[in-house]
């Protein structure tokens, strides 16, 4: 059985999504890929399975086999730790070998087992991530029902709705700073601040309201707007403390380019984006400055099952 996930930024909401509020993401087209054969032990790359190198997997399979034990290979186009959802990747794609092997791989038993099992290894987060790499295309999650919504998910009192967001061929420049974000942690930090500070409670829902205010200009392929939600989303991500000084840097070098800019994912580390419509000059900025520069695809495909 062999199967496939794409990797994903979110545009918008990030850390606040965490909260309830709204949150959209996009599916990129470096994919991982995962191979599944019944086995007499189980391996990874050629490796005994290991609670520290594989949890994803590891966690995969405790939630979602017992049979046989399985030789599985992965390969993945997706930098880890970068905020271009490496772990969502590795784990959609190997739910949808497991539940493949039974029979049972289809979108919404992909998406939600997927985040179970990315929720059970974290011990946070949101369904974003999961849900995004599943569907492919574009990802609405908001408190309540709303158009081309597809499931919900609930976790510890909180509901996310998701749907389907229509997007346009974006063309995107994702900086990874090559630090590696680690997204519990700044999921935790992000927590503290929220839970003694009003001050953090309302820049958590500013960013909802600018989430919602980039639905209209992503369906109307209106790019200035975009890019200036996504400069003053940068503005209050900052202020939330989960930025870096080469996030910094890299964002101020992809703006000369760009409609707007911002970090991407957990931060702390990890990755900005920019929307431009000159991906060569902005990579070269965010190179210059000493990132790593990836021109990126909106992958319209979500997880795929090859055989
Ligand atoms: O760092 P990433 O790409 O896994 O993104 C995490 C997004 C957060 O909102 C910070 C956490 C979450 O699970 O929603």
């Amino acid at each position: 059985m062999i199967s496939s996930a794409p990797s994903k930024v979110i545009l918008f909401g990030e850390h606040a999504v965490v909260y309830g509020e709204p949150a959209i993401a996009v599916a990129l087209n470096l994919r991982t890929t995962v191979m599944v054969e019944r086995a007499s032990d189980y391996s990874v790359n050629g490796y005994p399975l290991n609670d520290r190198y594989h949890r994803y997997i590891k966690n995969a399979i405790t939630l979602l086999w017992d049979g046989d034990p399985l030789k599985i290979t992965t390969a993945s186009a997706v930098p880890s730790a970068s905020g271009m959802g490496s772990s969502a990747s590795i784990t959609v794609a190997t739910v949808a070998a497991l539940l493949g092997l039974k029979g049972e791989a289809y979108e919404k038993n992909v998406a939600l087992n997927s985040f179970e099992v990315e929720y059970f290894t974290q011990g946070s987060g949101s369904p974003i991530d999961t849900s995004t790499v599943t569907h492919g295309k574009g990802i609405l999650v908001s408190n309540r029902m709303m158009d081309n919504f597809l499931w919900s998910v609930e976790k510890n009192k909180t509901r996310w709705y998701i749907h389907h967001l229509e997007v346009p061929p974006l063309k995107l420049v994702v900086g990874f700073s090559g630090v590696k974000g680690h997204t519990p942690e700044m999921v935790r930090k992000v927590r503290r601040f929220y839970e003694w500070s009003t001050f953090a409670r309302d820049i958590i829902k500013e960013i909802g309201k600018i989430t919602m205010m980039a639905i209209e200009p992503l369906e109307n392929e209106d790019y200035v707007r975009i890019g200036e939600l996504m400069d003053r989303n940068n503005r209050l991500l900052t202020i939330l403390g989960v930025s870096h000084p080469l996030l910094k840097k890299m964002i101020e070098a992809a703006r000369k380019h760009s409609y707007g800019a911002k970090i991407t994912g957990a931060g702390g580390g990890g990755c900005m984006i920019a929307l431009t419509d000159e991906q060569d000059e902005v990579a070269r900025a965010i190179e210059e400055v000493g990132g790593k520069a990836y021109k990126v695809k909106i992958s319209q495909k979500g997880y795929e099952i090859q055989s």
